[in-house]
């Protein structure tokens, strides 16, 4: 450890959709800081593959699958993580959905439904679940991923950039909430990331 304000030792970071791409880069810097990690995708094969690499590797890891749109599958996520380790210092809210390209005029109802459920509501209530725990302890630190498509317009992905808007939103409201008792709440806006979730924007 170089710097010790990225020091993480004995801190415990639960981060969704953490088997791939942008969360799985998070997870693994996050355990290369020294912190715990809790690896968590929709799918239990993965997340225990994922798990195993970083323990083989000398970090701690547990695998605990969630699908991001289901409360009972989040309440689960956040039991599971204060049964093994106790407490939960950070919280990436990174998993997201995106199940059409298209224009907005042209989304069904059953597409904007499903991306606002997972990305919004699926948000709401795991930073509802984690953050009296943090306040309870008097810090904490919250990640909410948004996106480039939540602040400029675009013509294939705008449902999907209506629902990052509002995980901006409500990170900038969850820190005028829960800031005065410790807690950090920050969004971010990644540009395009050749992940899977982005190769048909990317090819
Ligand atoms: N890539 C970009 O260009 C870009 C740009 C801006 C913002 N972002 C944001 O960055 C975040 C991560 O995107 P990514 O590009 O890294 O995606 P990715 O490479 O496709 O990885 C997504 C991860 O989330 C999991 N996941 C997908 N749906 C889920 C669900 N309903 N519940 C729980 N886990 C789920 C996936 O695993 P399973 O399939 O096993 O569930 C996987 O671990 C998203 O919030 C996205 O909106 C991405």
């Amino acid at each position: 450890m170089t710097n010790p304000l990225f020091d993480m030792t004995g801190k415990v970071a639960l981060i969704t959709g953490s088997t791939k791409g942008i969360g799985r880069s998070i997870a693994e810097e996050m355990a290369r800081l020294g912190a715990k990690v809790v690896i968590s995708s929709r799918k239990a094969d993965a997340c225990e593959q994922v798990a195993g690499e970083l323990k083989a590797q000398g970090f701690e890891a547990i695998a605990i699958p969630c699908h991001v749109g289901k409360k009972d599958d989040l309440q689960n996520l956040v039991d599971k993580t204060l049964e093994a380790w106790g407490k939960i210092d950070v919280l990436v809210c990174n998993a997201a959905t995106n199940p059409v390209y298209g224009p907005t005029s042209e989304m069904t109802d059953e597409a904007w439904d499903k991306i606002m459920d997972t990305n919004v509501k699926g948000t709401f209530w795991l930073t509802n679940m984690v953050l009296p725990g943090m306040a309870e302890r008097g810090e904490g630190a919250v990640v909410l991923l948004s996106s480039i498509a939540g602040i400029r317009g675009n013509t294939t992905i705008g449902t999907y950039g209506v629902s990052k808007a509002a995980e901006a939103a409500l990170a900038r409201n969850l820190a005028v909430e829960w800031g005065p008792k410790g807690i950090r709440i920050n969004s971010i806006a990644p540009g395009l990331i050749k992940t899977d979730f982005a190769k048909a924007l990317w090819e």
